[in-house]
C-alpha cells in the first residue's frame, strides 16, 4: 500500500491549520522549507516499524510505554550533559518498571525536535507592550521584545540541525555502552542517590547485578544487545505542518510514507479537529501517531477521530493520550474508554497526568501538584480496570535536572521553593527524584494487575 486516499504529504494545505505562525516574509518561509525538504530524515522507517510492533505490546498490556522529556526543549540547552541527565532518568524508571512493574518498558523521549508550542493567544502583553507570543525556540524567541518574538523561519532550519545533534548523541549513549544495564548503578544521579528513592533503586540495581552476575557464572553471554543497548525513541507535538511536511518521505523499501522527523509524533489538545489539518496530515503518515484527549471532546468527534488516524485498526498505530485533570477524569475517562472500547479499536492508552494539573502558584510560577499527578494516575489505572481494558503507558513532562517546578513529591517542594531552580521554558516538569518515586508508584500499580 503506497498511499492512502486523496492523501499527500502536502494535501493538509487545503484544510485549515491552527496554531501555525503568521510568518511575516513568505519568501524566507518557502525558502527554509525547501532547505529542509533535501536535507536527510532523523529516523528512518524500519526504527518506525519497530517502535509499532513495541507499542502494539502495550495495547495488549504486554508493554508498558513511558513517554516523557520537555515540555519544551530549548535550542541552548542541546547539550551532552542535558541529554544524558534525561535519558539516565529514563533508564531508571525503565529498570523500575520493568524490575518491580515486571513489564518490558517502550521507551519515548519528548526530545530531539520538541521545539513548537501551541499557545492560548497570538500575541501577549508584557510590562504593557503587546508582543507576539513565544511559540516555541523553532519558532521565535522567549525573549520580551519585538524583533525576539518575530517569527523567523531559518528557526526551523536549526531547530533540524539540533535535533540531529541530539539524536546522534542519543543513539551514542544507548548503542555505546553507557546503557547497558551493567551498569545499573552509575544512573543514579548524584543529588537524587540519598533520598529514599535513590536509596531503594539502588536496592533495586543490586539485584539486578547479582543477576547478570549469576548469568555470567552459569556460563551465559551477557555480551548480548538485550543487557548492552536500549532501544530508545523520539517524539513531539506535530505542530508546524510545514517542517513536517518538508521531512516527510516515501520509504524505498515499502513505498509507504513516514515522517521521518521523529518515530512517533502526537496531535496537541488544541488541534485535534477532524476536519483539521493536523489529522489530515497525520492521517497519511505510517509513523505511530498519539492523539492528547482532555475533558472538552465529543465522544462521536473521538470515535471519528480513531477512524480517520488508524482506518485499517492497526495495533501500536495509535495512542490516545488522555490529559483530564484530577478533577475532571472519572467523569470523563470512563464513559470515552467505554464506548471507544465498545467499537473495538486498537489503541495504546496513555495517561498525561501534567496538562489538566496546571495552576498558577501563589507565587505566581505555574506549577502542578505532585499528589494530583499522582492520583490521576491511579484514577487512570482504576477506570482501566474497571472497564476492562488496558492502561497502556504514561506521558510525563520530566526533566533529569534538579528543578523545583512541581510542588509536593518526597522532599516536599513548596510554593515558596519554586523559584529556586524554576528553569523551565513553558509548562513545570518533574525533577528526576518526582519522577523515580512515580515510577515506583506505577511499578506497585503494574504489579497490582
Ligand atoms: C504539551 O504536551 O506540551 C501540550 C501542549 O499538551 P496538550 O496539547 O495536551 O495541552
Ligand atoms: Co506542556
Amino acid at each position: 500500500m503506497a498511499g492512502k486516499t486523496n492523501w499527500s504529504k502536502s494535501s493538509w494545505q487545503n484544510f485549515t491549520a491552527l496554531q501555525q505562525p503568521n510568518w511575516p516574509d513568505r519568501e524566507e518561509h518557502r525558502s527554509a522549507l525547501a532547505t529542509l525538504a533535501e536535507l536527510p530524515p532523523l529516523v528512518f522507517a524500519g526504527e518506525i516499524r519497530d517502535l509499532k510492533r513495541q507499542l502494539a505490546m502495550a495495547a495488549k498490556g504486554e508493554a508498558f510505554l513511558l513517554q516523557g522529556g520537555d515540555c519544551a526543549e530549548s535550542f541552548s540547552l542541546c547539550t551532552a550533559p542535558v541529554v544524558r541527565e534525561l535519558l539516565k532518568v529514563i533508564l531508571q524508571m525503565t529498570v523500575i518498571l520493568g524490575y518491580a512493574g515486571g513489564k518490558p518498558v517502550v521507551k519515548v523521549g519528548r526530545i530531539a525536535g520538541q521545539y513548537a508550542k501551541p499557545r492560548s493567544a497570538d500575541t501577549e502583553m508584557v510590562n504593557g507592550v503587546e508582543l507576539p507570543s513565544y511559540r516555541g525556540d523553532m519558532v521565535n524567541s522567549s525573549e520580551a521584545t519585538p524583533a525576539a518574538r518575530r517569527p523567523d523561519p531559518q528557526r526551523m532550519v536549526r531547530g533540524y540541525f539540533l535535533a540531529c545533534a541530539t539524536m546522534n548523541i542519543l543513539r551514542a549513549f544507548t548503542t555505546g555502552g553507557y546503557a547497558a544495564l551493567e551498569r545499573v548503578h552509575a544512573w543514579n544521579n548524584e543529588f537524587v542517590k540519598s533520598s529514599p528513592q535513590g536509596q531503594m533503586y539502588d536496592k533495586l540495581a543490586r539485584n539486578i547485578d547479582q543477576a547478570i552476575n549469576f548469568m555470567r557464572v552459569v556460563g551465559l553471554d551477557t555480551n548480548v544487545p538485550q543487557l548492552t543497548q536500549a532501544s530508545f525513541f523520539t517524539s513531539h507535538e506535530a505542530l508546524l505542518l510545514g517542517y513536517e511536511e518538508a521531512l516527510t518521505r516515501q520509504d524505498s523499501t515499502t513505498g509507504n510514507w513516514y515522517d521521518c522527523s521523529a518515530h512517533m509524533l502526537w496531535i496537541g489538545e488544541r488541534t485535534r479537529q477532524v476536519d483539521g489539518a493536523h489529522v489530515e496530515f497525520l492521517r497519511g503518515v505510517n509513523n505511530p501517531i498519539g492523539v492528547k484527549i482532555g475533558p472538552n471532546h465529543d465522544i462521536d468527534d473521538v470515535k471519528r477521530l480513531v477512524n480517520a488516524l488508524n482506518p485499517e485498526n492497526e495495533p501500536g498505530k495509535l495512542t490516545l493520550i488522555a490529559r483530564f485533570g484530577i478533577k475532571k477524569i472519572a467523569e470523563g475517562l470512563t464513559p470515552l474508554v467505554r464506548a471507544l472500547k465498545g467499537e473495538g479499536f486498537n489503541l495504546v492508552w496513555s495517561c498525561d497526568p501534567m496538562h489538566g494539573n496546571t495552576y498558577t502558584s501563589a507565587s505566581g510560577l505555574k506549577t502542578r501538584n505532585f499528589i494530583n499527578i499522582l492520583e490521576e494516575i491511579r484514577a487512570f489505572f482504576e477506570i482501566h480496570w474497571q472497564e476492562g481494558t488496558v492502561p497502556g503507558g504514561v506521558h510525563f513532562e520530566m526533566t533529569g535536572a534538579d528543578v523545583t517546578e512541581c510542588v509536593g513529591g518526597g522532599r516536599d517542594i513548596v510554593d515558596q521553593e519554586l523559584s529556586q531552580r524554576y528553569l523551565t521554558m513553558c509548562d513545570p516538569r518533574l525533577n528526576a527524584e518526582q519522577s523515580l518515586e512515580l515510577a515506583f508508584q506505577i511499578a506497585e500499580l503494574l504489579r497490582e494487575k
